[in-house]
């Protein structure tokens, strides 16, 4: 059964967001450029854009109503002041580096390489929904305790991926595993022995 607190969750693509703009190209008035189509849990379809749209989302764990223009990507709405959720670095803004990993619906995506509006109805965390300074996620304290930190930006996406990997394998995790897990975390600084140190440290904490 559905939950009636949820966000009612909806299907918006990058597919559906260029059929929008392609359309517009096509048919010259139907859409505008940069206007996309979202369709609810019930199959109705609604025209987002090209201003400022209103879309729901569950934000590490509470239910928000955010704003953002269909162009603009879930990393720029996170960091936006409005939201202020800065731990997801920006870096790349191509998808190759990983410093903005979020999970989405606990899967890791680049958040540079998703519309904002694409959560709408999703579960959005970042780090500072795994933990905080005082109540840190096993995978923050492992990092800490495993030296796993130089520079620090690519971190936040670094703990993410780690994240997501002892949440997928538990306690029977492998360094293997790890590395996949962080292949698309790029870490200047070379701390790689100690993410993977830290991810199997914490690993077997949960
Ligand atoms: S900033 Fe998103 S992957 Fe590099
Ligand atoms: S700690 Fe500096 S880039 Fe990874």
């Amino acid at each position: 059964m559905s939950d009636p607190k949820r966000p009612a969750r909806a299907r918006l693509t990058r597919r559906s967001l260029m059929q929008g703009a392609g359309a517009a190209a096509a048919a010259g008035a139907l859409l505008r450029p940069f206007e996309a189509l979202a369709e609810d849990a019930d199959g109705r379809v609604r025209r987002t854009g090209p201003g400022p749209s209103r879309f729901s989302l569950v934000l590490n764990g509470k239910e928000r109503t955010l704003t953002a223009e269909p162009r603009q990507t879930l990393l720029e709405v996170l960091r936006d002041a409005s939201v202020g959720l800065t731990g997801t670095k920006p870096a790349c803004d191509r998808a190759q580096c990983g410093a903005c990993t979020v999970w989405l619906d606990g899967e890791p995506v680049p958040a540079c390489s998703v519309l904002a509006v694409e959560a709408e109805g999703r579960e959005v965390t970042t780090v500072e929904g795994l933990g905080s300074p005082d109540a840190m996620h096993p995978v923050q304290a492992a990092f800490v305790v495993e030296d796993a930190v130089q520079c620090g930006f690519c971190t936040p996406g670094m703990v993410m991926s780690v994240a997501w990997a002892v949440k997928t394998h538990g306690q029977d995790l492998e360094a293997a595993e790890v590395r996949e897990a962080c292949a698309g975390n790029l870490c200047r600084c070379g701390t790689y022995p100690h993410v993977v140190q830290a991810a199997l440290r914490a690993a077997k904490e949960v």
